[in-house]
């Protein structure tokens, strides 16, 4: 049941629109709430007033209407509701959508919309399976858009493939999962990520080559699973998770104060690649080149964060798991850190540059725990973040 989920429903021009009045019944039927907006195109292939009929609301049109901006603004349109979906959508509109451009009222909503946005892709095979289509929603789906479809069949254009859209059935089916209540629902989870920068004078800093895509893809699996999640991140090469709240730190000791500030939690996930050592004292101003020879630089340890907050007596999250990001002896090595941390899980993984793994888009775990030794083979650092954001969803069921 959908009862009282409001969804901003975008209606995009395509034949597959007729399919969208049904999808408005159906939604009704199970209690949501529907808000159309019609692209112009799609008022070639149905009506505002058939829209406004079926889902007894107010049809938001692509025209600059100062009426509508004066009793709602496209920006609080585009929040109000629970779901945007689009259906169907066509090539143009995701193109749109993955380019971030807005021209019109649907793509405008699109851009700035902070809620979850779903699409039902509706188009001819060709089309479909062009280059630039499968960039498009390569694109989208990195920014967390979630596809429904397309299926493959007869199109109305006489060819056979994927690129019909998705029945209005399946579509309320994924609505339903997508807004079920997630299995970590109420649980705080924290999770670091990314490089530290230390520095060593105003414009020269240690950094490592972490990128800060596997503690990304593991804050946006947990939210999607419904956790509260608050991702704390050195200055990484990827965006951060869309639905966490983001802490941005520099070095391992702000680090270290903006985990203090964000416990308690019920988990707790160490997947940043924190600089063993800073600059003892740092000098405000840039170091010059001088006669007297080469800078000496002297270190200092940084704190272990992860042994921290593994190790506290009051306040220990029910389970802390740490990365152990190794060159040789993965395994023993993995095994010694996870007893000297005091952490519950470890999650080793070899970053031998020829692997590939750090910085890359795939990862080959190990996941250690009282359990014994687990082998991942190797997958995508999306797949390896849902695999076990799934592990924790049980383990605290
Ligand atoms: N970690 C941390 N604070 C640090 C160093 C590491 O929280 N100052 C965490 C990392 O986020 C990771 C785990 O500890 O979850 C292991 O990090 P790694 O760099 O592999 O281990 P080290 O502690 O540096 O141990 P070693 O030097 O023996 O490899």
């Amino acid at each position: 049941m959908l009862g009282a989920k409001r969804i901003l429903l975008i209606i995009g021009g395509g034949i597959a629109a007729y399919k969208s009045l049904d999808l408005i019944r159906r939604l009704r039927e199970r209690g949501a709430d529907v808000t159309p907006v019609l692209t112009r195109a799609a008022e070639q292939f149905v009506t505002p007033l058939s829209v406004a009929a079926l889902s007894g609301s107010k049809v938001y049109r692509d025209l600059f209407d100062l009426t509508d901006e004066a009793e709602m603004g496209h920006i609080q349109l585009s929040r109000s509701a629970d779901l945007i979906l689009v259906a169907p959508a066509t090539a143009d509109l995701m193109a749109k959508m993955a380019q971030g451009i807005a021209n019109d009222l649907a793509s405008t909503l699109l851009l700035a919309t902070d809620t979850p946005v779903m699409i039902a892709p509706a188009m001819n095979v060709r089309m479909w399976q062009h280059p630039a289509t499968q960039r498009n929603i390569a694109t989208l789906q990195g920014d967390s858009v979630t596809l429904i479809g397309p299926n493959d069949g007869d199109m109305a254009c006489g060819e056979f493939g994927p690129g019909r859209m998705s029945e209005p059935l399946e579509i309320v089916a994924a609505i339903e999962t997508q807004l079920a209540a997630g299995p970590l629902e109420g649980k705080r989870v924290l999770v670091t990520s990314g490089p530290t920068h230390e520095p060593i004078d105003p414009v020269r800093y240690i950094a490592n080559r972490s990128s800060g895509a596997q503690g990304t893809a593991i804050a946006t699996a947990l939210a999607a699973l419904g956790a509260e999640v608050i991702f704390v991140t050195g200055p990484a090469d990827v965006p951060p998770p869309a639905g966490a709240t983001v802490v941005p730190v520099q070095t391992a000791a702000q680090m270290l104060q903006a985990v203090q500030d964000a416990l308690p939690a019920d988990v707790a996930i160490f997947a940043a690649a924190v600089a063993d050592w800073r600059v003892s004292s740092a000098s405000d101003k840039k170091l010059k080149k001088t006669k007297d020879g080469l800078p000496e630089l002297t270190f200092a340890e940084n704190p272990d964060i992860l042994a921290h907050v593994a190790q506290l007596k009051k306040g220990r999250p029910q389970l802390v798991v740490g990365f152990a990001a190794e060159t040789n002896d993965v395994r023993d090595n993995a095994i010694a850190k996870r007893k000297r941390k005091g952490c519950d899980w470890i999650i080793a993984n070899d970053v031998s540059p020829e692997t590939g793994i750090m910085g890359g888009s795939e990862n080959a775990i190990l996941l250690i725990s009282d359990d014994g030794v687990e082998t991942w083979l190797r997958m995508s650092k999306t797949q390896v973040a849902q695999r076990l954001v799934a592990r924790i969803a049980k383990t605290l069921a």
